[in-house]
């Protein structure tokens, strides 16, 4: 049977460890505004409360669609042990569901080309890209936009 998995909101020392092991190659994972007051860092816990996925939401000007409210999603990783189990889909609904709560009508990522397929498959679109982020490849624009509630 299939673990329970629950998603919450955590304080930045919950996410940095599985971010700087997927995301930064073991290396510092700290990034601009983590400590801002209007940022969000979720994390999905397995059953016995260990962290299989983390992710970083705040508000932030869209490069390439205007909108009232728009947040970025940055910092999205999974535990490699658990890829494939739905603990990706579950932090990206909860972080749509999240910023819709907090009013914001659109989310956009600068997205790994390797991830865009999954992020297509909650509702992202390609909108800019590929371009090249030094250090780290090629990555493509990504956005939904968030129904008005
Ligand atoms: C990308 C990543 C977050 C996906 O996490 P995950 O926990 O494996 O995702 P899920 O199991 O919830 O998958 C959800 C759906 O996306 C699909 N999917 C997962 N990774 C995918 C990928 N890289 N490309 C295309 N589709 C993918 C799954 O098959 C699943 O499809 P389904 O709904 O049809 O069954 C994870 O592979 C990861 O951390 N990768 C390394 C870091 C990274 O690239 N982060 C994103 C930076 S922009």
């Amino acid at each position: 049977m299939t673990p329970a998995l629950t998603v919450e909101e955590v304080p930045l020392d919950i996410v940095l460890p599985l971010r700087s092991a997927v995301l930064r190659g073991g290396g510092p994972a700290g990034m601009p505004g983590d400590d801002d007051p209007a940022t969000v860092h979720l994390a999905v816990r397995t059953a016995d409360g260990e962290v299989a996925g983390v992710v970083r939401l705040s508000p932030a000007p869209c490069p390439w669609r205007e909108a009232r409210a728009p947040w970025q999603l940055r910092g999205m990783a999974t535990d490699p042990v658990a890829r494939g189990t739905g603990v990706g889909r579950l932090l990206l609904d909860a972080s749509l569901e999240l910023v819709g709560a907090r009013g914001g009508d659109l989310v956009w990522c600068d997205a790994r080309t390797t991830a865009a397929g999954f992020y297509e498959r909650a509702g992202f679109t390609v909108v800019a890209g590929p371009y090249d982020k030094p250090g780290v490849g090629p990555h493509v624009g990504m956005l939904v936009e968030l129904p008005q509630r």
